[in-house]
């Protein structure tokens, strides 16, 4: 049972503030959770609430949605079980009362939202991926490792936001994670013998000045070979374009060139062909959806679309997705949508339609590590949480190497057959 909740204010991966809650039970049970918070937001995203107070961290303080947990929700929650879950998230959504969270926050009612599932987990005396996931959760993801940054995650030229690598050759979780870092650590070696820099952007990869997009491709191409892993069979890569932040009135922004979807589209099938792509994300804007539709009979039956921006994780977004054929994955971050049971709901509306998901981190990560819980709890076989570098994105990589320890024999590592259309 619900005894005491407290939130405060604390810090995210780039300084900025964020909420972080705790939930006491009347069994002595104390669980903590903290909210994640994005820089390529989409428009269609829930609320994160903000001061605007330019006194406090340049407007950008949470001390009202702070306030709103301790003097809106705190009340209205004492009593419930912790394993009410989906009570506990509706009588949130009911308080706050609109579409958008804007009024008690996106990030207050989400950081209540995960601090509720762990204090259940913690006094049922479960690892968080189990009492979510029961007993069936054995999945481990394929870490979709985010290793060359561009966009709004860096200072570069570079228009892709994100240049992933997808270990599917692996027999392991353990191994899959062993041989993303070694391709790490390979592409700064290839990176600094070619004078470019090793910075990185906001996910912890290598943010470098590059001439093409493609020009990542290959420098990564190179690091897997340094590495000794055999690219399209070991190592296969992925792409998030996060197009919404280079388009405006349906042209798109391209290295240089004022393009429409379709030659985005050519683009793409062009890239596809000359490397093993698994997956895009976000290739067109989020509210491109004849575009979307268009690019998914063009390349879904080869490679994964996954919706970001498109989708934000809200059930309403992915069914017309479903409906208009208009990616083949989804994207999913807690914080899109704010709250776990709507997550859930995205989740297997997604899974029903035969749709994949990925689950996700976000730009501005904690050390929290609820996500590598989830990915195993929904048995997604996807997660995206950035380079294998810098704690907060660690953190979660680490949490999956502790799953697949508990798990023992009965893990299974999803590899290649997360991507069931790729074909190397
Ligand atoms: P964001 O980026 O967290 O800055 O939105 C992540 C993504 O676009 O997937
Ligand atoms: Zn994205």
């Amino acid at each position: 049972t619900i005894e005491g909740i407290v939130a405060r204010e604390i810090l995210d991966s780039r300084g900025n503030p964020t909420v972080e809650v705790e939930i006491g039970l009347d069994d002595g049970t104390v669980a903590r959770a903290a909210v994640p918070s994005g820089a390529s937001t989409g428009a269609f995203e829930a609320i994160e609430l903000r001061d605007g107070d330019a006194d406090r961290y340049l407007g950008k303080g949470v001390e009202k949605a702070v306030q709103n947990i301790e003097d809106r929700i705190v009340d209205q929650l004492i009593g419930y079980e912790a394993s009410e879950q989906r009570l506990i998230d509706q009588k949130m959504l009911d308080i706050d009362g609109t579409d958008s969270k804007s009024e008690l926050g996106a990030n207050a009612i989400l950081g209540v939202s995960l601090a509720v599932a762990k204090a259940a987990a913690s006094s049922a005396e479960l690892s968080l991926f189990r009492y979510l996931g029961g007993p069936n959760a054995h999945l481990l993801p394929v870490p979709m490792m985010n290793i060359l940054n561009g966009g709004a995650h860096a200072d570069s030229n570079v228009d892709v936001q994100e240049f992933m690598i997808a270990p599917i050759g692996a027999p392991s979780f353990r191994e899959a994670l062993r041989s993303g870092v070694e391709v790490y650590h390979a592409l700064k070696a290839v990176l600094k013998k070619k004078g470019l820099s090793t910075g990185l952007g906001d996910e912890g990869g290598f943010a470098p000045n590059l001439p093409t997009n493609s020009a990542a491709l290959d420098l990564i191409a190179e690091a897997v070979e340094k590495a000794g892993y055999t690219l399209g069979s070991d190592i296969a890569l992925a792409l998030d374009v996060a197009a919404t932040e280079f388009c405006s009135n349906g042209t798109y922004t391209f290295e240089g060139s004022a393009l429409s979807a379709e030659e985005m589209t050519n683009y793409y099938t062009k890239l596809v062909g000359d490397y093993p792509i698994v997956s895009i994300e976000d290739p067109l804007s989020e509210d491109d959806w004849s575009g979307w539709t268009a690019l998914t009979a063009a390349l879904g039956d080869r490679i994964q679309i996954v919706g970001d921006d498109l989708f934000v994780t809200n059930p309403q977004r992915v069914a017309r997705g479903i409906a208009e054929s208009a990616a083949n994955a989804v994207l999913v971050k807690v914080n899109q949508i704010g709250s776990l049971t709507e997550t859930f709901d995205a989740v297997d509306l997604a899974h029903r339609a035969g749709f994949r998901c990925m689950m996700s981190h976000r730009s501005g990560e904690t050390e929290d590590t609820t996500i590598a819980d989830l990915a195993v709890a929904t048995g997604c076989g996807q997660i995206k949480t950035g380079a294998p570098a810098r704690s907060e994105r660690v953190a979660k990589y680490n949490q999956l190497l502790r799953i697949e320890e508990e798990l023992a024999d009965a893990a299974r590592y999803a590899g290649a057959g997360a991507f069931p259309r790729y074909r190397s």
